[in-house]
């Protein structure tokens, strides 16, 4: 059930009881749908990187749809594409879990592990791909590749804030920066969604460039976590204040995120990841 009334709905709470609830019911159908489409990624990531590691099958023919990617002998850069990718695997698994207000109150010990292991991987994978776009060179434009740098920027910040709350107990604002971290290292899982779910509404590339340096390009890459924080924020604002105004905000927000999510992975699985998971 939903929390306390504020004073200026006390005049009808059976009306604000059914707005909290639905609320809540909405923000928990769209993390659902993210968990959906984060296990699709999971499985890609296996077929296409873990399996082809273990078996013995890696070759660059595999990988040529990559900016860079495997390249044959580079020994090096090889290794820190597989650190930067096959960990992916298991944060897009784990990171969901920590999102389950059951779990966070029944299992606070693996809420604890399954955080720092989170959040580490995460941070890693910001390292290695700023060191992937900006060492190797596995960039297709400087102007393309500066949403995803900021995106890798700011991660650690997030993430040592959502770090130092939770040692410190401060609960809210922990959760507050868990969130925003967990957003921006779902954030290039969001711009596959946001690019292939423009193509399909599209029919094809539409301010988009072969260099991912084209305006829609440019404003999707941004978009694929500035979007979601400030949705995010909304939805905090929302639960903070408790008022009409800014749960209709808020419920509108989750609407378009529901909406943006579901056409997104649908898309993303069925251009991307799909093909190469049944193609295994
Ligand atoms: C922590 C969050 C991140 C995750 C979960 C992640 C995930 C992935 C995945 C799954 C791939 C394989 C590409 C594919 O097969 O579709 C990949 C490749 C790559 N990522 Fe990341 N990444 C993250 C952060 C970043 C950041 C912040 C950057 C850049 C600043 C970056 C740059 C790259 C590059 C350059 C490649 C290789 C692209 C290629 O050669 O085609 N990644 N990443």
């Amino acid at each position: 059930m939903s929390r306390v009334i504020s004073s200026d709905l006390n005049s009808q709470p059976s009306y604000q009881l059914r707005l909290n609830d639905k609320f809540d019911l909405m923000v928990k159908a769209w993390v659902g749908i993210i968990l959906t489409g984060q296990w699709i990624f999971a499985l890609y990531i296996l077929v296409q990187f873990t399996l082809p590691l273990i078996t013995g099958q890696l070759d660059e023919s595999r990988y040529a749809y990559m900016i860079r990617g495997y390249v044959n002998g580079d020994t090096i850069n090889n290794a820190i594409l597989l650190l930067h990718v096959i960990p992916v695997m298991l944060i897009s698994l784990s990171g969901t879990f920590q999102l389950f207000p059951a779990i966070r109150q029944h299992f606070p010990r693996f809420h604890r592990i399954n955080g720092r292991v989170y959040l580490t991987f995460g941070m890693l994978g910001a390292i290695g791909g700023l060191y992937l776009t900006w060492v190797t060179g596995s960039r297709l434009s400087d102007l393309g590749a500066l949403g995803v740098t900021v995106n890798g920027l700011l991660i650690p910040v997030m993430v040592y804030f959502a770090w130092r709350y939770a040692v410190q107990r401060d609960f809210s604002r922990h959760q507050r920066f868990a969130v925003h971290a967990f957003i921006l290292i779902n954030g290039v899982w969001t711009f596959r969604l946001l690019l292939m779910g423009w193509f399909m509404l599209n029919q094809g590339p539409q301010g988009n460039s072969a260099n991912l340096d084209g305006p829609a390009d440019v404003i999707l890459s941004f978009a694929s976590y500035l979007l979601p924080m400030f949705i995010a924020e909304l939805i905090f604002r929302a639960r903070a204040r408790d008022t009409v105004g800014s749960r209709v905000t808020a419920t509108i927000a989750v609407c378009i995120a529901i909406l943006i999510t579901l056409i997104g992975t649908a898309a993303a699985t069925m251009m991307m990841w799909g093909p190469r998971i049944v193609g295994y």
